[in-house]
This record gives C-alpha cells, structure tokens and sequence, in this order.
C-alpha cells in the first residue's frame, strides 16, 4: 500500500446502531491456520477466513515458500502444505505489508527449515521490534544474516538446518514472540517449552492439537502458562471454521453502546477466555452486553452479542488483563470518553510497539476530539463527561485500530470526527465501512 495516497473518512452523529451482523473471522487464527496448513502434507481446508490484507500477504508468503494455497469460495481457501521443516527456498523477498503477527510468526516457521528468507513490511511494520523474536530462534541455530538498524526490518534470516530445542522465559507478554519459538520448535528434536509469566492468547496451541501435534499447557505462576510442544510431529491436514474476531466485534460493539437507542446483535464472536478483556471491563463500566446462544464453533468457543445503548462509569483496567485485550485499548479509550468519570488503563507498555505507537496515537485522537486524557508512565487515564464534543481530525498513523476507534467516536460526538486515511482498515476489516453503514452508521 503506497502511504501517500490518503482515503480521508469522516462519521457523523448517528441514529441507533440497529439489527444483526457478523464481523468478518478472526485475524489471530487466519495468519495461523495458512502457516501450520503449508507446514503439513496435504490439503487442509478454511472456512470463514479473514481476506483482510495482512493475511493475504501471510497466504502470499507461504505460496513463496512452497505451499500451494488457493482461493476455492468467499472466504474459504485451500492450502497443501509441505510438511514440517519441508519450506522451498523462495525466489524474492517475503512482503508482509502491515503485518506484524504474519512477519513474527512466518520468521518462526522459517526459523526451523534450511532456508535463507528475506522479510519486509511496509514503513509501519519496518518500524518495529523483531529483536524480540530473533533472540529465541538464534538460541534455536537460526542466523540473522543482514538486519536493518535496531532489529528492524528488511532482515534476513537463515533458517535452521537442525533447529536445537529451548526452554525459553519469555521476557515479554507476547503472543506472537510465544508462537514463534513454537512453529520453530515444530521443526526440532525433543520438546521446546515456552514460559509465560502473563498467559496470552492460546490459538497456536489449540491449532497445533488440532493439527495433531502433542503439546500441554499449565498453569504457570499466578497469571502464566508453562507450554511443551513435542517437536518433529507428523502433522495432519485438518479442516478449520474461523470464527468471527472479537477485536474487529469490538468497533461495532462500542457504536451500539454510545449511540442512542440502539439495539445490535453480533453473531459468532469468539469468546476466548484470552481475547474477553474488553467484553470483561465494559460489563464492569455498566454495559449491556448478553452473551447468547453459546457454542463451540472449530474449537474455539463462540456466542451471539446483543449489545443495548448504555450509560457508562468510569473503571479501572488492572495491568494483568492487558494481554486479553491488548489491541482494544484504542476502542476502550473512545468507550471511557462516552463514560462518567475516570477510567484509567494500567501497564500499557506494549501498544507503544504497535502498529503505531498506540499509547500515543490513543491519546492524540481523544484529545482532537475535547476529551481530557493524560498518560502518567503506561497507564492511559481517560476523563470522561458523557459525550464528547468531537471535531477532530484524527491522525491514524498506518494503524487501522486508531482509524475505526476515531470513526466509532464520530458516531456518538456532538460533532463530525475526520480522520485522515480509512486505508489501512482494509488490512484487518475488509468491508469495514459497508457493515458499519448497514447497521446505520453516518460514514461518508
Ligand atoms: C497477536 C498478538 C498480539 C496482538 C496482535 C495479534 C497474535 O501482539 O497485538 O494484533 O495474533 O498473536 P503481541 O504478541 O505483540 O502482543
């Protein structure tokens, strides 16, 4: 995507947020089920995957490495893999876009196979940290052979012929850092174990079950996991529904909740017990949110929302539940500026290395729009009086999260908020600003 070209958006006061939708399928699980299905043999098949852009630049990659993976319907697709450390040297470099969860966890795959690879994004994804994950899988026998300045990309990495398993602490709550030494140690003798001290999302792990491999996770310390992957499985191909991604749920979820009169259900939201902080601190602010007819849906469990207009309180968010729902903070934030009183969200280190620095570009978008917001070290403190004045012209920064979160506030605000590009939504909520109009959202 060229950053120069800007697609301006801006979203009014709003009738109800009313009738019944589906968001399109969870981000987390399409990057993972195109990666463990190129790395088993034979033909694993995708209902409900997320065509947003990231993961087509995931399912281009594994092309790239050998895979075949076609499009067979509206979000199904194929992919015959090549089994475990069985990836084909690619001809050209591996173009990530925006993506941070498929350069993270592609760098894992390649990690454990005898390949040279090299690794790009675009100007957002070429500023982050993938040091983080580079140091387990050097530990691993993989190379950094050429690394752009600070750990960042373009880098490029030779995988290992033999990858050595680890027992690997990790230092940050990192769901892709955790999936990466995992998809590496797929490829190595023996058991690799990763330790978490703050448990995060479990979709690899309940994925590499699925696709058969042998793997435990426990209870480690008071917040964390200690997970053993047993290495070198046969991996059988498997067929996977995707559910529907509560962190894309979320931006409809919060327009039902500030916009009056409204009354909306969103159907087949994941509920994962990993990913339900944001569901866990708007029940806590006095929002009405019905979980009903729950299920389990891929091994995932699922539920239909119905979401009612609400008057909401200010809250405090305790550090320990950031990591169920550390790309909500963007849309809590707009959730706390609807509310009376203080909200105040602590330990939010993490959303500085985001696709934007989060923490920042949170702050800048309810500030634009009147709302008084202070960051006091990582904790985002929100003054909320009910309804914002709005007006704002929002900077998005390449981060998709920020352009919806700025896009839901204009929704309930006194006045218009604009923001300055709508183009990155694409990468994780194709189709974004025809869903929010259909359930009455002034988008234009
Ligand atoms: C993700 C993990 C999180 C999250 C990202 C998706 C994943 O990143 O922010 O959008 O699919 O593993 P971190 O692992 O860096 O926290």
């Amino acid at each position: 995507m060229n950053s120069a070209e800007f697609t301006p958006l801006t979203a009014r006061k709003s009738g109800p947020v009313q009738g019944r939708t589906r968001v399109p399928g969870d981000k987390s699980i399409s990057h993972r089920v195109l990666i463990l299905g190129a790395l088993t043999v034979g033909e694993t098949v995708i209902a409900g995957l997320l065509e947003g852009e990231d993961v087509l630049h995931t399912a281009d990659a594994m092309r790239a490495l050998g895979a075949r993976v076609e499009r067979i319907g509206d979000h199904a697709w194929r992919v015959h893999g090549v089994g475990v450390g069985g990836f084909a040297q690619p001809a050209r470099a591996l173009d990530f876009g925006n993506s941070g969860t498929g350069a993270r966890l592609a760098i894992g795959a390649v990690a454990g196979a005898p390949v040279t690879v090299t690794f790009d994004g675009d100007d957002s994804l070429r500023s982050r940290p993938m040091r983080r994950v580079l140091d387990p899988l050097e530990k691993m026998g993989a190379r950094v052979v050429q690394i752009a300045d600070d750990g960042r990309l373009p880098l490029i990495l030779q995988g290992a012929a033999d990858p050595i398993p680890i027992i690997y602490e990790s230092p940050v709550a990192s769901a892709q850092l955790k999936s990466a030494v995992l998809l590496a140690g797929l490829a190595a003798p023996g058991e690799t174990t990763v330790i978490e001290s703050e448990a995060t999302r479990d979709h690899t792990e309940r994925l590499l079950k699925h696709f058969g491999a042998k793997l435990t996770s426990k209870p480690h310390g008071e917040h964390g996991r200690r997970i053993v992957l047993q290495g070198q499985p046969e991996l059988e191909p498997a067929n996977i529904l995707v559910p529907a991604d509560p962190s894309s749920a979320a931006f409809p979820l919060v327009a039902a909740l500030i916009a009056p009169g409204s009354e909306l259900i969103l159907e087949a939201v994941m509920t994962n017990s990993l990913r339900n902080g944001l569901l866990m601190t708007l029940l806590e602010m006095g929002a009405s949110i019905e979980a009903l007819e729950k299920r389990d849906d891929g091994g995932e469990e699922v539920a239909d929302l119905r979401v009612r207009t609400s008057a909401l309180k200010g809250v405090e968010v305790p550090p320990e539940r950031a990591p169920s729902m550390i790309d909500e903070y963007p849309i809590l934030a707009v959730a706390a500026s609807f509310a009376e009183g203080v909200t105040r969200m602590r330990g939010l280190k993490e959303l500085r290395v985001k696709e934007s620095d989060r923490l920042a570009a949170t702050a800048e978008m309810l500030r634009a729009n009147g709302v008084a917001v202070e960051i006091e070290g990582d904790d985002l403190i929100v003054h909320g009086k009910g309804r914002p004045f709005g007006a704002g012209e929002v900077k998005t920064h390449m981060d998709h999260r920020i352009a919806m979160a700025a896009l839901v506030m204009g929704l309930g605000a006194e006045n218009p908020v604009r923001i300055d590009d709508s183009a990155f939504i694409a990468t994780s909520f194709p189709g974004f600003v025809e869903l929010m109009r259909s359930v009455g959202a002034d988008l234009t």
